[in-house]
């Protein structure tokens, strides 16, 4: 883990309360970043004002910088977000497992069919699988995109999955219908587990979504991995404030706490017990 200042190189604005920042940061940082892993973010100024860092999934790095969006719900996303470019952050991270690479030789013609699933902010978390710029096996087997967002508006970051990713297919569906059809995105993933029985689905969003993909994998035996957003103080599993219940990893069915920040974000599907 690094603790390190950055600068706020970009600052663009998303929708009326998302940014999406481009922050420098020590290249050994970057290297080590993974998709679905996050960092602890706060504001330079010297106030302390809120107190602890807030989390955020590393959307994307190059050398010497990465990205994150950032809906802005509260204090710490507020002033985070409406810093100006050559503004000074505070951070320590990469933080927590990310998701698992899971075709090991990418010169395999059968690579393991990925189902990526976003609701919401959790497209911070999911897009990182394809925006992340090395040739990564998660990105290769990754088939599809079902996103679900409030609104067309709310539909973040097409353009440049699209770009960084071009041939995977991406399904929209809004609340309201503005995009794709109106409905939920578990609708989807219910069709597109037909198509590929075999795949395996990565998910984040927000907890109601999760309940339902995690349901969605267990009516047809499928796979996945859930990415948890559980409220954090310290991010590297000292205060016990993320904890969430799942079911032991030896398989003998008995409820643990598990710390999110460094046991997950990403947990397997069936082993988390909302
Ligand atoms: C691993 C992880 C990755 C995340 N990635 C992103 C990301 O990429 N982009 C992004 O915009 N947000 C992300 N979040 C959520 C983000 O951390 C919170 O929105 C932020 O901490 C809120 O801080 P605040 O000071 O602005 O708001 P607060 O003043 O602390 O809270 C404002 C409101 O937001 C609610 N809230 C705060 N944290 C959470 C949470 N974790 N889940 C649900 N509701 C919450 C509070 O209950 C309150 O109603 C992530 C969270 C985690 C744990
Ligand atoms: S956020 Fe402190 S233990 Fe996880």
């Amino acid at each position: 883990m690094y603790l390190f200042t950055g600068k706020i190189l970009r600052n663009r604005q998303l929708t009326s309360d998302i940014r999406h920042l481009r922050i420098s940061a020590p290249a050994d940082f970057c290297q080590q970043s993974a998709p679905g892993q996050f960092i602890m973010l706060s504001c330079n100024d010297g106030l302390f004002d809120p107190l602890l860092k807030r989390p955020f999934g590393i959307l994307n790095r190059g050398e010497n910088w990465f990205e994150v969006v950032i809906k802005e719900v509260g204090k710490g996303s507020l002033q985070l977000g409406e810093m100006k470019e050559g503004a000074i952050v505070s951070g320590h991270g990469p933080l927590g497992n990310g998701y698992p690479e899971i075709n090991s030789d990418l010169n395999k013609d059968d690579l393991t069919p990925l189902i990526l699933v976003a609701g919401g902010m959790g497209i911070a978390s999911i897009a990182s699988c394809l925006l992340f710029s090395l040739k990564s096996s998660i990105k290769a087997g990754s088939r599809v995109l079902l996103y679900g967002a409030a609104n067309l508006d709310e539909l973040l970051l097409l353009d440049e999955m699209k770009e960084s990713a071009p041939d995977i297919r991406i399904e929209t569906i809004t609340d309201d219908g503005s995009s794709g059809r109106q409905g939920w995105v578990t609708e989807l993933l219910e069709t597109e587990l037909q198509q590929y029985p075999e795949a395996l689905v990565f998910a984040c969003g927000p907890e109601p979504m999760l309940i339902n993909v995690q349901q969605v994998l267990r009516k047809v035996s499928a796979r996945g991995y859930l990415s948890l957003e559980n409220r954090m103080a310290c991010g590297f599993g000292v205060c016990l404030g993320c904890v969430q219940d799942v079911t032991g990893i030896d398989d003998d069915g008995t409820v643990e706490s598990a710390k999110v920040c460094t046991q997950g974000p990403v947990f397997p599907a069936d082993k988390v017990v909302f």
